[in-house]
């Protein structure tokens, strides 16, 4: 389990849920961020919500071990990081109906029409959400992929269980690392959120 010298949770066994009253020193709602990169967005969302609890999901060493970096630093108490596949982690590691919002911002397109089964964001996607959302839990989406949005919003109209609202202000005024590339590139970005029942 992670310790506040190392933020990265070295998993004991990846077929037992996590305990997130050994991970973190306060009992708090928690936010997961899938595939959160170099964790820019997650760390500044932590550090301006300490009432909450987060924890990066991502499959990279080099770009999760920045999370470690960049919390420390900062001095976050409540923020983790965990190096596994999201859909995995979703499934087999956080315990159901914990988290009280997932963010899911520029997941890789797979813009190739033979390589979209690999999105994570897929017709079985809304169900796995359900399961990992506590009651009136958020799914915060963001892509610069038109063809990934509507597939994105195509699956979540389907799901009668999730209900479609504005991303808060305060939310979508923090930018993520791709975003604020595509910002510089004057690439339009998209957004959506869905509320679980
Ligand atoms: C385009 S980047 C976006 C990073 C960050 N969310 C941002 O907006 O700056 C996508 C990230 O998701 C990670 N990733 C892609 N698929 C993943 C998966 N199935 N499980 C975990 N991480 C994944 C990639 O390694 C990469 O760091």
């Amino acid at each position: 389990m992670a310790d506040q010298n190392n933020l990265l949770v070295q998993l004991a066994s990846i077929v037992e849920r996590l305990n997130l009253a050994e991970l973190f020193p306060k009992p708090q709602p928690l936010e997961v961020e899938l595939g959160c990169g170099d964790a820019s967005f997650l760390v500044e969302y932590a550090r301006r919500k300490p009432e909450r609890n987060f924890i990066g999901v991502e499959r990279l060493l080099g770009r999760i071990s920045k999370l470690d970096r960049k919390g420390r630093r900062a001095g976050l108490a409540n923020l983790r990081g965990v190096r596994i596949e999201s859909s995995y982690f979703l499934q087999h590691l956080l315990p159901p109906h914990s988290a009280a919002a997932l963010h899911i911002y520029f997941p890789d397109p797979w813009p190739k029409k033979k390589h979209r089964r690999h999105r994570l964001i897929n017709e079985s996607f809304p169900a796995l959400a359900r399961a990992a959302l506590a009651p009136g839990g958020v799914v915060y989406l963001r892509t610069d992929d038109t063809d990934y949005f509507q597939q994105m919003t195509e699956v979540f109209a389907a799901s009668s269980e999730l209900q479609k609202m504005e991303t808060p202000q305060e939310l979508a005024g923090i930018v993520t690392d791709f975003e604020r590339d595509f910002n510089s590139k004057g690439i339009h970005t998209l957004r959506a959120a869905y509320r679980s029942s």
